[in-house]
């Protein structure tokens, strides 16, 4: 049985009530007989999917309050027969026990580098390679910067240099944290060198405010690291990709703009899709609701205008994949007041001026500066693959993806789309935007690859 107690190491500030709720409902959920299903990302059952050879981990558990999530997570891991060998920080010992984590391990836990037992016994090299994942939970600013950095000033970050295993983080921390642009600098330096990122979620925090930077779920954490032990394609890492991504909004006067109903769902499973497998990823977006992908670099745009700008900033690229539905037109003259109703008008006209295409633009750039693969979109209602062709062609990328938006694609999950290339027309049954998204980066990643 596992008590709350055991979580909490002397000099907790006693004081944060969530907190004590929050472990009261670990410890319920610890203790279940019957762990809770795993329906996130695509992890469907305890029993049901194991890792075909046995697998370990060694677990790092950063010192932040979302280090008892990683309880959790090391029962879910053992819980799918995948060993798990903890190191805690100084700063996670002062969230959870070394006795918790080690009985829920099953293993003896590592908390000095100092330590000439555990030299004895296994040298620092050796334990940061014995595992077949590294994982870092939480990877709080402090141990992200070290990492990017290359310190190694403890036993943590020594075996963090010194392994030649995949890495994989789970960020926590406060949202300025996690905004400041120190760490999203690490963060960038972490993706380019390979290393997966798992989360932060956006939503309350301990410390009060709300907005990205709380740690993902353990069962989130799980599913991502079931899918690197499975021997997930890292096929993309070292190669830097833009998406643009989203409607834009064309202003018509402080209160008023022109838009479309692009939600941005397709362009950001790409986004993440590309990132999952190691590219480094620039998500060039206009006015979306929904989270950003981890691990990729967003840019939040506007207009047309501004979308071209920010794509040209983030250039040279490998790729760019241009999923955005960009406004063709904007009003040629912004009113820089509120246009008001002239009484006994008989409505008003707005002169459109065509705004620059970013995907010609793109792809006319010369050899050098154009990057190896440009693939555009052409959502059509009527004549699909001939309009997309056309445009192919006129806009001179490398290939298009085609789709019917004549029937609820807009905000749906699914999409059905043709691939057009130099070889023809490639279609694909209807299925997921997320299942697009792994498709199309595969299919980019073979492109990029060879
Ligand atoms: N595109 C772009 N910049 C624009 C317009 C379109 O980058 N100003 C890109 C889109 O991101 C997409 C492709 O061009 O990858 C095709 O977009 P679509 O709107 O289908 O084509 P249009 O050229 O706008 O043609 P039409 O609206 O007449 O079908």
């Amino acid at each position: 049985m596992i008590e709350m107690s055991d979580f909490i190491a002397s000099g907790f500030p006693v004081r944060r009530k969530r907190w004590f709720v929050d472990n009261a409902f670990l410890c319920d959920r610890l203790n279940s007989e019957h762990p809770r299903r795993i329906v996130r990302q695509g992890y469907v059952a305890p029993g049901r999917r194991a890792v075909s050879q046995p697998k370990s981990i060694l677990l790092i558990i950063g010192g932040g309050v979302a280090a008892y999530k990683a309880l959790l997570l090391i029962r879910l891991l053992k819980g799918h027969g995948v060993g798990v060998r903890a190191v805690l920080t100084t700063g996670g010992a002062q969230f959870v026990t070394p006795l918790s984590v080690g009985a829920l391990s099953g293993e003896k836990v590592f908390t000095d580098l100092f330590d000439l037992t555990d030299e004895a016994e296994m040298g620092h090299i050796q334990l940061s390679r014995a595992a077949d994942l590294v994982v870092v939970v939480p990877a709080t600013a402090d141990l992200m910067a070290k990492m990017a950095g290359g310190h190694a000033d403890d036993l943590a970050t020594t075996l963090l240099l010194a392994t030649d295993k995949d890495v994989l983080i789970a960020p926590a921390m406060n949202v300025r944290m996690w905004e400041h642009a120190a760490t999203q600098a690490n963060l960038a330096t972490l993706i380019a060198r390979g290393v997966g990122v798992v989360g932060p979620d956006e939503g309350d925090m301990a410390c009060g405010e709300y907005g990205p930077g709380r740690m993902a779920e353990p069962e989130v954490i799980f599913a991502a690291i079931m899918a690197r032990l499975d021997g997930g394609a890292r096929d993309l890492v070292g190669k830097r990709i833009i998406v643009t991504s989203g409607p834009t909004h064309e202003p018509i006067d402080p209160v008023r703009y022109i838009a479309n109903r692009s939600s941005g769902k397709q362009g950001n499973a790409i986004a993440a899709a590309l990132a999952a497998r190691g590219a480094e990823v620039v998500l060039v977006s206009g006015p979306v609701r929904l989270t950003p992908p981890a691990g990729v670099t967003v840019q939040a745009v506007e207009s047309a205008r501004e979308m071209l700008a920010a794509t040209m900033d983030a250039l040279p690229a490998d790729a760019v994949v241009c999923a955005a539905a960009v406004a063709d037109y904007r009003v040629a003259e912004v009113a820089d007041q509120k246009l008001k109703k002239a009484d006994g008008s008989n409505g008003r006209t707005l002169t459109l001026v065509e705004n620059p295409d970013i995907l010609k633009i793109v792809s006319k750039l010369p050899f050098g500066d154009r990057p190896a693969l440009v693939v555009g979109f052409a959502a059509e209602t009527h004549d699909v693959i001939a309009y997309a062709s056309a445009k192919r062609v006129r806009k001179r990328c490398d290939w298009i993806v085609a789709n019917d938006v004549s029937q609820g694609v807009f905000g749906s999950d699914d999409n059905r789309v043709t691939v057009i290339d130099d070889a023809g027309a490639e279609d694909w049954p209807s299925m997921g935007k997320d299942a697009v998204a792994d498709r199309l980066a595969e299919r980019i990643a073979k492109a990029l690859t060879g």
